[in-house]
């Protein structure tokens, strides 16, 4: 076993380190010299996909903030109205599906039951569904209309890691592809950002190569927190819940993530003398005025006494006076830096269980795939 995991402690962090190939991996053989999508596997007709009106992702756990991610980049490229649900709590509410809603269903084992099932409830409504999988063969892509596997190679430990950075991968795919087919106006963009998807699995290795010993250390510092924070705006709001889901899994520490946004209506009333909060800062390059937005957010929290932990772009000093703790990525175009943002709470949780002394990759009362409802 100790072979299996390649010289690492636990599972977690060898597929932590997995990640730049589980990216690279996800992309290989989707572009064509001419740098254009070609995605052979989407075997659903193409005037289909062109008619579609809606999307609905679906998925369980990691998976759905997968998910949440993924509906900032298809709606803004595709112009298609995105939502993002559970699979338990959309199977059971009547949800509106025809024929011309593409429902997506996110999968890292394939097998949890609860997707399975809100995959069949809306195949019986007409809807077209792609599964978007780890697994081979898998139930999931089994008995949809068509699968993008995720190329990450097996994933062992409970808490999901490098399945979820090859999900948002293979989602963008799928949302680029769709923009590509449907000739929109976003063409430029559609190039950049394949290229850019691209030079994501060097820039997630720069993540682990420069920051992992300094994450390690925090963690060692917090095994004794009761409480941690999250918060994040934009496709940083999944990834606080991440961040969030991951300490819960294996840390056993009560964590939330929030919308940035949001603390006023309620959060900001958590903090408290020494409460940490980590906060995802949107790169200071991105449109819509994001990053001022959570500057404030973070001076806020801090005037009120919370330990911050910031997580920004390479070169952004904007945030430095308001840090306790800063961990810099490297820059990557807004969409694209959960692939980067979420590895720190990765490396976070897995070193926090670790330093309490638990099973970092079989946490208490957890299974790897849920396969009842
Ligand atoms: C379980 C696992 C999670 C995973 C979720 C969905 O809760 O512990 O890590 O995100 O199931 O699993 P799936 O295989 O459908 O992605």
């Amino acid at each position: 076993a100790a072979a299996e995991k390649d010289g690492y402690p636990s599972f977690m962090e060898k597929e932590i380190h997995d990640q730049p190939s589980a990216v690279e991996q996800t992309l290989l053989g989707r572009l064509d010299e001419t740098g254009r999508l070609t995605l052979d596997e989407l075997k659903i007709d193409e005037a289909v996909l062109r008619s579609i009106d809606k999307i609905v992702v679906i998925a369980c756990g990691t998976a759905s903030y997968a998910g949440q991610v993924a509906r900032y980049a298809i709606e803004h490229w595709c112009r298609i109205p995105t939502e993002v649900e559970l699979a338990h709590e959309f199977r059971y509410r009547d949800p509106i599906v025809n024929e011309k809603t593409l429902v997506v269903a996110v999968s890292q084992s394939g097998e949890t039951m609860d997707t399975l099932m809100a995959v069949r409830h809306a195949q019986e409504q007409g809807a077209k569904v792609v599964a978007i999988c780890n697994t081979n063969g898998s139930t999931i892509p089994r008995e949809a209309d068509a699968v993008l596997y995720t190329h990450a190679g097996p994933e062992i430990a409970v808490a999901s890691t490098k399945a979820f950075l090859a999900q948002i991968t293979a989602a963008y795919l799928l949302g680029l592809y769709l923009a590509q087919l449907r000739g929109n106006k976003y063409k430029d963009e559609i190039a950049t950002m394949l290229a850019e998807l691209e030079a994501m699995p060097a820039k997630i290795q720069r993540v682990l190569d420069e920051i992992e010993g300094d994450v390690k250390d925090l963690a060692q510092s917090m095994k004794d927190a009761s409480s941690v924070l999250f918060l994040g705006r934009h496709v940083g709001f999944p990834v606080a819940m991440e961040g969030a889901l991951k300490l819960k899994e294996i840390a056993y520490i009560h964590a939330e993530g929030f919308a940035a946004g949001e603390l006023k209506h309620g959060p900001i009333a958590l903090i408290d003398e020494g409460q940490p909060v980590f906060v995802i800062v949107p790169s200071p390059r991105g449109r819509d005025s994001l990053h001022a937005k959570v500057v404030s957010n973070i001076q806020e929290i801090r005037a009120r006494g919370a330990v911050t932990i910031v997580i920004a772009e390479e070169g952004d000093e904007a945030v430095k006076d308001f840090a306790n703790h800063i961990f810099y990525v490297p820059e990557a175009p807004t969409l694209l830096q959960p692939l980067l943002a979420t590895v720190p709470l990765q490396i976070f949780a897995a070193e926090l269980s670790a330093a309490k002394g638990y099973d970092v990759d079989q946490p208490r009362n957890l299974a790897k795939s849920v396969t009842v409802e």
